[in-house]
């Protein structure tokens, strides 16, 4: 006699969450491979991003959807020789790439030495409130030396595109923007200047600013800069694949990005939103669903270089069919070893908020805390606000540091990082906490269900476009 699967009685079956999280460590491990045979990185323009973009098509169309690929050029920087920034006086000391200086994104080339002027505004320490730095923010804080010379430019109170052109006005031969000093705001960031720019600029960590600083407002600080960067265009891909069924002029967008950064293979950012996405699409096809909405997967390129690929998504896209898409969700880093379970909203339109409240209630539904953020350019979500289309994610944590109180809601370590390896060779399979996993998809896979299925609800027709603030960031590059 033939033993009958019980579950076959019960209706269509939902796959266990175990299957969930066991699909997205299959992924996990494909991208971790990928990146082994491609010099240790998927990021974007590389051959380790084509070779995730074919895996990623291939296990969409396996599973029954149609994939484009989106081809597009970007515009990337390379240094083409080792930078050097050096005081020759008055004191002759190299400072170190990386510990006291990184080259800005799209720096202008030189070899030159000039005297530092520093521009006004500065404050060494910074007001302990951060009020009133807004060094270089205004044209007259370049006194007229700065002509010819290296203006000396402390982060703060503006948008650093602001002091670049200051700076370049005064004739500034190349500048030097040092960090605050403010608390989070010691160490080197990653700035970029844009296509196009041809000021060369370096960003200072707070000590090497201040040390200048102090030399150069007695008029006897000279700095030498070697230089050497090129612009090169390559074309990438965005992937997208469209759900079978769905209302078209109910679309809802459900995505991560696909590149790593040059230097690690990418596994927690954003391998782990990737495995999300992929499980969603297949889950969705396995199921033989044909949602009330069209669900599109969205498997964005170039993240990494300030958010390329949804942009250049969002900025093309007919207006028509722009306002077929009710909302965006983003997944971006979810599982980060030293989690938090991070709402990701722009936190000024409640339009944003009110998909971050379906996130809370589905984390909830699981006795699981979670707590509120706003990325404010830092992530893929960027553009679809700017357009206007609601979106939200989940994110577990990057290079902040646990706080104690979180460390309390969600354990792990108070006072380290939420992710170690962020953005570093480290960022493998073996950086993926697997509770995170299970979590985050949980949340995720509920929220993309009932978002699949729901009516039109009153907030997302008066989705207005609303930035919580002009954006500090756009993907990694500090832009404030
Ligand atoms: N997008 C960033 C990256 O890929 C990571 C990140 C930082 C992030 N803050 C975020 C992602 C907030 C989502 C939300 O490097
Ligand atoms: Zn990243």
């Amino acid at each position: 006699m033939l033993a009958l699967p019980l579950v076959a009685l019960a209706g269509p079956v939902r796959p266990a969450v175990a299957d969930t999280v066991a699909t997205m460590e299959r992924h996990l491990d494909a991208l971790q491979t990928i990146a082994d045979q491609n010099n240790g990185n998927r990021a974007a323009g590389s051959s380790g991003y084509r070779a995730s973009v074919d895996y990623a098509a291939k296990v969409l169309e396996k599973a029954g959807y149609d994939v484009t690929r989106q081809r597009f050029e970007i515009t990337t920087y390379r240094l083409t020789e080792r930078p050097a920034v050096a005081v020759v006086r008055p004191e002759k000391q190299r400072l170190r790439e990386r510990k006291d200086y990184l080259v800005a994104n799209f720096s202008g080339s030189a070899s030159l030495q000039r005297p530092v002027v520093p521009a006004g505004g500065t404050r060494v320490p910074p007001p302990a409130d951060g009020k009133g730095l807004k060094s270089g923010c205004s044209a007259d804080d370049f006194p007229a030396e700065t002509r010819g010379a290296i203006a000396l430019v402390q982060r703060g109170g503006c948008m650093l595109t602001q002091k670049f052109e200051n700076a370049q006005r005064a004739g500034a031969r190349a500048m030097l923007l040092f960090n605050s000093g403010l608390p989070g705001e010691k160490e080197v960031v990653t700035i970029t200047a844009e296509n196009g720019n041809t000021l060369p600029i370096v960003f200072l960590s707070y000590r090497a600013g201040r040390d200048l600083l102090r030399s150069a407002e007695a008029r006897r600080t000279v700095v030498r800069l070697d230089i050497r960067g090129k612009v090169l265009t390559k074309p990438t891909w965005n992937l997208i694949a469209d759900s079978r069924g769905g209302d078209p002029e109910r679309t809802l967008v459900v995505g991560g990005h696909l590149d790593s950064v040059p230097d690690g293979p990418g596994i927690n950012d954003n391998g782990s939103g990737i495995a999300l996405v992929l499980v969603a699409a297949q889950q969705m096809a396995e199921r033989g669903e044909k949602p009330r909405n069209r669900v599109r997967f969205a498997l964005w390129a170039a993240e990494e270089m300030g958010l390329l690929g949804s942009v250049h998504y969002v900025t093309t896209l007919p207006k028509h069919e722009r306002q077929r898409i009710f909302a965006y969700l983003n997944f971006d880093m979810v599982a980060s070893p030293n989690y938090v379970r991070f709402v990701d909203e722009t936190l000024a339109n409640p339009a944003s908020v009110a998909i971050g409240d379906d996130f809370r209630a589905a984390f909830k539904r699981k006795g699981l805390v979670s707590a509120h953020f706003d990325s404010g350019g830092r992530t893929d979500t960027f553009a679809f606000i700017e357009a206007g289309i609601p979106a939200a994610g989940l994110f577990s944590g990057a290079e902040g540091e646990k706080t104690k109180s979180q460390q309390k809601r969600y354990g792990g370590r108070a006072g380290e990082p939420y992710d170690a390896c962020y953005h570093q060779p480290c960022d493998t399979i073996d950086n993926i906490n697997r509770r995170a996993l299970r979590e985050f998809s949980s949340a995720a896979l509920t929220v993309v269900g009932e978002m699949a299925r729901r009516k039109p609800a009153v907030p997302e027709a008066t989705a207005a476009r609303t930035l919580s603030s002009s954006p500090r960031y756009k993907g990694p590059y500090a832009l404030y």
